[in-house]
């Protein structure tokens, strides 16, 4: 039974099994059924006492809480407008969140230390424009994924790359560099195909404290160059428009091989498949690509993506399967997790990882589709149910993680396969954990045309995923070799950590990687002088007055959370037996390793 018990990518038929093991764990949650759907992240005292945002894992990084003064939702431009207006004539903070808040950093956090205002997008949602003759869509700041991509399909168009899940808010897309994968023409930066965009930024008094600009694409590059990826600091977006193309069909065929040449196929499968992943299961020795292109309209086939591990599921499934991981981790069992993953894995390439042949069914290769229903998958968000939720929904006993994710450019990217193949010949079962999570997604961003924190070369971003304790003082198993991992990819690889999918320290050399941060900080003085939309987080990834030191805060068991680097005992957890320790392949590295002695 315990092979079946696994997180969160499991089968319709080890679910059934697996719930009826674990009801009466589902009769212990606790829900807060008011809303019907996840638990929104935005919440305020009935009293006078403000308001606290989180992310949609409600923890950021370092645990801490976020309190503002108040939280606002506007729904059209001029609600923007003059929320906006008010908090500058206040000299109030500000930042904006979306409805799901899913971004890991503590980017949504108003600065002013609980007298900042949070500014929702999720009301704010209700156009997509499309324009037919020009083939753009010009969407409301807080418009999801899905209703945009339906909505163009209706008028026969589609959008090219978008990230793998629906439940994003366009803005958050966009402020975040996200991305979905492929190096043909433009590439997979959602930002590459902003034609335009309105923003909402602080003006003077004679103007009303706030006023709207419109950025057009030819004409105000330098300002939309900014604008294209923001992390907020700029001011608020209120429409964004995206370039799009005649609607399409794809051809998807997943293929399981060997890893044993994955550092020699990684290029040339971005070079034969438009839409191509990896995923690597460095564990198993195993790689599944995604070869992925374009068909005709005229192609047989209306598949779609139900990716597994974004659809609503029991939420006492979800339980048994945390459980289970915080078993293998209390008895310090990596092979646990290896008899799990080999189950999970095969389980999804079986079933396609949830992907159908027609809407119900996975019935063979290839699965074809319109590009609409491929594309991106969820949200399952919206599950009306609590008893049946996303795997990352806290109103249960969730899963709840970690993720390292960095894009490394395409000459590095075989010797980094090969650094972590060399990890796991000195620890077979290290990378069993992140297994369970999927494993490594490697997807291809092309350099940014021009965006200023965007991809800055042609680039492989691997994103890995993995357990996080529920207690800031307790290790993780193998903790050692994700560190390893992460710091491999900062220092030897000068990789670029993804905005929105990090711990702390993966920012620890941002503002160095990018030669037009200057630009950058000169749009944003210009539009925030007063940084009204700047918070600690953002200040320390951008170096704002030198700000970048304060990014790692050292103190007892702080590389545990991924706060610091350990350079002492004391940042691990040396009464649980984890010293800091240097690197096993890449020996710059310090880590926190499980050691039996606590002589060097
Ligand atoms: C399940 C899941 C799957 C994911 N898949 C991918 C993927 O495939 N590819 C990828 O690249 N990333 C992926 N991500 C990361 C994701 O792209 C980012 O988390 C995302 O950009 C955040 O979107 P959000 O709409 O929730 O924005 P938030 O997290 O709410 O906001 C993100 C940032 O944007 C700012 N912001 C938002 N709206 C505005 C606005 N109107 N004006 C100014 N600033 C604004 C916020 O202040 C914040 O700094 C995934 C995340 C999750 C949780
Ligand atoms: C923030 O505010 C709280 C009380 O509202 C106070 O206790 C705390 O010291 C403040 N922190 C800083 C850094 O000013
Ligand atoms: C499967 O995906 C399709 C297309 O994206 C979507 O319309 C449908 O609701 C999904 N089904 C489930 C059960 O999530």
């Amino acid at each position: 039974m315990r092979d079946e018990r696994s997180w969160p990518w499991v089968l319709p038929e080890a679910a059934a099994a697996a719930a009826a093991l674990v009801l009466v764990l589902a009769l212990a949650c606790q829900f807060d059924t008011t809303e019907g759907v996840s638990v929104p992240t935005v919440t305020c005292s009935s009293g006078n006492e403000g308001c606290s945002v989180t992310n949609y894992l409600r923890e950021f990084p370092d645990r801490s809480q976020c309190r503002a003064a108040a939280v606002v939702y506007p729904s059209t431009e001029q609600e923007l407008v003059a929320a906006v207006a008010q908090a500058v004539r206040n000299g109030q903070k500000m930042r904006v969140v979306s409805k799901g808040s899913h971004s890991i950093p503590k980017l949504v956090c108003p600065g002013g230390n609980g007298t900042g205002l949070i500014i929702s997008t999720r009301d704010y949602d209700q156009n997509i424009v499309v324009d037919r003759a020009a083939q753009t869509a010009t969407l409301d700041a807080g418009v999801r994924l899905k209703p945009f991509v339906d909505t163009v399909a209706g008028y026969g168009l589609a959008f090219p790359h978008l990230p793998y899940w629906a439940g994003l808010s366009i803005s958050g897309v966009l402020a975040t560099g996200a991305h979905g994968s492929g190096l043909w023409g433009k590439g997979s930066g959602v930002y590459e195909y902003v034609t335009a965009m309105r923003l909402v930024v602080p003006a003077s008094a004679a103007e009303g404290y706030a006023k709207v600009i419109s950025l057009v694409a030819g004409q105000d590059d330098e300002l939309l160059n900014a604008a294209r990826v923001s992390l907020g600091v700029l001011g608020v977006v209120s429409t964004i428009t995206l370039q799009l193309q005649p609607q399409f069909k794809r051809s998807i065929t997943f293929v399981q091989k060997s890893d044993s040449d994955l550092e020699s196929q990684i290029l040339p499968n971005a070079w034969h498949n438009e839409f191509g992943d990896i995923l690597w299961q460095p564990a198993l020795k195993l790689a599944v690509y995604r070869l992925d292109n374009r068909v005709s309209l005229g192609t047989f086939g209306r598949g779609t993506n139900n990716f597994t591990g974004f659809q609503a599921q029991s939420s006492a499934l979800i339980a048994a399967n945390r459980i289970s991981e915080e078993e293998a981790e209390a008895l310090q069992s990596g092979e646990q997790k290896c008899v799990q993953l080999a189950a999970v894995h095969s389980a999804m390439v079986a079933t396609a990882f949830g992907y159908t042949s027609n809407g119900l069914l996975f019935t063979g290769y290839p699965i074809v589709g319109y590009q609409n229903s491929l594309q991106t998958s969820g949200p399952c968000d919206d599950a009306t149910l609590p008893t049946f939720v996303c795997p990352w929904d806290r109103r249960t006993k969730s899963s709840y993680y970690l993720q390292t994710t960095f894009s490394v450019p395409l000459a590095k990217v075989a010797a980094f396969i090969v650094d972590v193949k060399s990890m796991v010949a000195l620890r077979p079962s290290a990378l069993c954990g992140p297994g369970l999570y999927l494993g490594v997604l490697m997807r291809y961003v092309k350099k940014s045309s021009g965006a200023f924190l965007g991809e800055l070369e042609d680039a492989v971003d691997v994103d890995f995923t993995y357990y996080r304790s529920l207690d800031p003082k307790t290790p993780r198993l193998d903790e050692d070799v994700m560190e390893e991992i992460e710091q491999m990819l900062l220092f030897k690889y000068k990789a670029r950590p993804h905005w929105a999918k990090n711990r702390n320290v993966a920012f620890a050399t941002t503002p160095s990687l990018y030669p037009d941060l200057p630009r950058f900080l000169r749009a944003m003085k210009q539009l925030d002088p007063d940084r009204l939309f700047s918070n600690e987080f953002t200040d320390a990834v951008l170096d704002v007055d030198g700000a970048a030191s304060t990014l790692q805060k050292f103190a007892p068991f702080c590389a545990l959370d991924g706060l610091c680097i350990c350079s002492e005992d004391i940042h691990c957890a040396p009464a649980s037996g984890y010293f800091c320790r240097p690197g096993l392949v890449y020996k710059e590295a310090r880590v926190c390793r499980k050691v039996k002695s606590s002589r060097r």
